[in-house]
């Protein structure tokens, strides 16, 4: 296997001609708030195009070497931290890099090696460590038989693989996430038909790829288990925002603790016939963390269960003390800021889906920046878009045709904000402030991937579920600067011309629709045990959960602005 794949990347590397230049400088994810202490150069952003043109466009290739073309749910494509390779990953576990500007011919192309002979299949996105010099996601073994594993792979910025970590039980639960030093990685993963939570760190420097650390819901002894939805990080936040792990501590382990907060929450069961409340969880290292793998431990976040469960990671900001989060029953939570062990200051519930009530909303919201009051886009679990005030006292709903199931992108300028809906392909590019369309384009096949912009927010990038990818053109391209400050393969500044447009029409391939939503009908008779509005020492108080849903009416309007009476309620809090 490992020959055909040195094949399949030399035979790439012959048609490409150009190379993968290392970053060389350190390039935080979106995840990431201020934590980097050399400031970006500030972007000079170009004008928005009255329309997008479409830059380049490929169908990925089917190959009897490499998985499914298909890009799904939790795969996509991802900028590279050099501002300039769009990085795919798909259902059949392949990675290809592709020049965001010129692209058409994959840079490099890496397929991970299968075992028991079984297909590799991918549900991840990569995620890049925050020096820039390595990616890693996520695969999963045997996926459809009755005990699949998973394994993260690493690789470095050429493709090539650097290690591949132990087995790990179960499913992969989204993406693997990177500690700030790059010296470990962490993921979630579902074991038990998906009903048992295991939380995994391993060891990415001194044994490249072996478990450092892992712990359970099971070994936890909760009856039945949880299962863990995917785990968000934030590097080096000013302290772990939360309270102490043991009640009545009088110092809290996030206290003067810089280490990276990493966060994740109950999902659903595939057994579950409803959503019910669900925990929140912690990582932190210890302060004085030596590497002592007996010390590390992951910890309930507060001690009560929450009123919802979530698909997705948060999105924490704001030098780590605020986090938003995409949960069940079409709703939004915020801690803005406010301490994660204790109960949200900010909730929402947008209409709910018409066919599963408690569906959660699919994808991490988008925020426009990483201080205290980012404006937060994103789908709720019905047809609309939204866009909320950071305490969510503002809020702006367009309905869609279609289901919004990936994250929003905002322009680097706040002056546009980037969707598509799921089933239609239907790209919108929407007014920052308002959400009216400026322009919506095509895409013509549904689209249950991530989507990526450029570091100077010129080429939106977008691949459908049948693997064809379209680089996008939204802004001008500057064409002005002294060759040092390009990209050695960017934006062509050839006289003759642009690069040629390679759309490719796909040959009939078989394409599922769009997944139908996860098992999440509501009981009626449930109701929802609220979250305590103080103090997690304090008991429950009952009944001041779900805010008021818009009512559908609102559907036949272009978009309603709601100032919520939840203004008042935060206040209480
Ligand atoms: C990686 O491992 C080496 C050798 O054990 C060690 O010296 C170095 O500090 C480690 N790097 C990080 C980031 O922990
Ligand atoms: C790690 O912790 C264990 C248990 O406390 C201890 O026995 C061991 O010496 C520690 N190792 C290091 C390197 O500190
Ligand atoms: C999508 O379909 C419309 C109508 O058939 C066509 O005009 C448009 O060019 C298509 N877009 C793409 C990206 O193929």
């Amino acid at each position: 296997m490992k020959l055909c794949n040195n094949l399949v990347r030399t035979l790439f590397f012959l048609a490409a001609n150009a190379k993968f230049a290392v970053a060389q400088e350190p390039n935080d994810g979106p995840d990431d708030g201020p934590d980097d202490d050399d400031a970006p150069p500030s972007i000079d952003f170009q004008d928005l195009l009255p329309e997008p043109t479409t830059l380049w466009s490929t169908q990925l290739f089917p190959d009897v070497e490499l998985g499914s073309v298909a890009v799904e749910a939790g795969n996509g494509i991802f900028m590279a931290p050099d501002g300039k390779h769009a990085i795919v990953t798909t259902v059949g576990a392949t990675v290809y890099a592709f020049n965001a500007y010129n692209g058409g011919d994959p840079t490099w192309v890496y397929q991970a090696p299968s075992i028991d002979s079984s297909i590799a299949r991918s549900h991840s996105s990569v995620t890049f460590a925050p020096s820039g010099d390595y990616m890693v996601y996520a695969v999963v073994d045997n996926e459809n038989s009755l005990d699949p594993s998973s394994r993260v792979i690493a690789l470095d910025m050429d493709g090539n693989e650097l290690w591949v970590s132990d087995d790990l039980d179960g499913v992969a639960s989204g993406s693997p996430q990177v500690s700030s030093d790059g010296a470990y990685v962490f993921i979630t993963h579902n074991a038990d038909d998906k009903s048992n939570g295991y939380f995994t760190t391993i060891d990415a420097n001194v044994t490249a790829g072996s478990t450092f650390y892992s712990g359970s819901s099971g070994e936890n002894g909760d009856e039945p288990t949880n299962a863990y939805g995917p785990v968000g990080i934030f590097h080096n936040p000013t302290e772990g925002n939360y309270d102490p792990i043991e009640s009545g501590d009088p110092v809290s382990e996030g206290d003067f603790n810089t280490n990276d907060m990493l966060m994740f929450a109950q999902t659903p069961k595939p057994s579950d016939a409803v959503i019910s409340n669900g925990f929140l969880y912690g990582f932190q290292f210890p302060r004085d963390f030596v590497g002592n793998a007996s010390e590390v431990d992951y910890f309930q976040m507060g001690t009560f269960e929450r009123d919802f469960q979530t698909l997705t990671k948060p999105v924490m900001t704001n030098n780590g003390l605020s986090a938003y989060w995409g949960v069940s029953r079409s709703g939004f939570r915020g801690w803005a800021p406010k301490r994660f062990s204790r109960a949200r200051s900010n909730t929402v519930g947008f209409t709910r889906n018409e066919d599963s009530p408690g569906q959660p909303v699919w994808a991490c919201p988008a925020l426009s920046n990483d201080g205290p009051e980012p404006t937060i886009f994103g789908g709720s679990a019905a047809k609309e878009f939204v866009r909320m005030s950071y305490d969510f006292t503002e809020q702006l709903i367009v309905p869609t045709s279609g289901y919004v199931k990936t994250t929003a992108i905002v322009d680097g300028d706040e002056r546009a904000v980037y969707y598509v809906e799921s089933e239609t392909g239907t790209l919108h590019q929407a007014g920052f402030d308002d959400l009216t369309d400026l322009w919506s384009f095509a895409v013509n096949f549904s689209v249950d991937g991530e989507m990526a912009i450029t570091p100077r927010s010129d080429v939106v990038l977008v691949a459908d579920t049948r693997g064809v990818i379209t680089a996008l053109q939204v802004a001008e391209i500057p064409t002005t600067e002294a060759p040092s400050m390009m990209p050695s393969d960017g934006p062509s500044m050839d006289p003759t011309g642009p690069p040629a447009v390679t759309t490719s029409a796909p040959t009939a391939l078989a394409t599922t629709g769009a997944p139908v939503a996860e098992p999440t009908t509501e009981a009626p008779v449930a109701s929802p045990v609220s979250e305590p509005v103080a103090s997690p020492v304090m008991a429950p108080v009952a009944g001041t959960e779900e805010p008021p849903t818009p009512s559908g009416a609102a559907q036949s309007t272009t978009f309603i602005v709601v100032i919520l009476a939840g203004s008042i309620m935060m206040l209480l809090l």
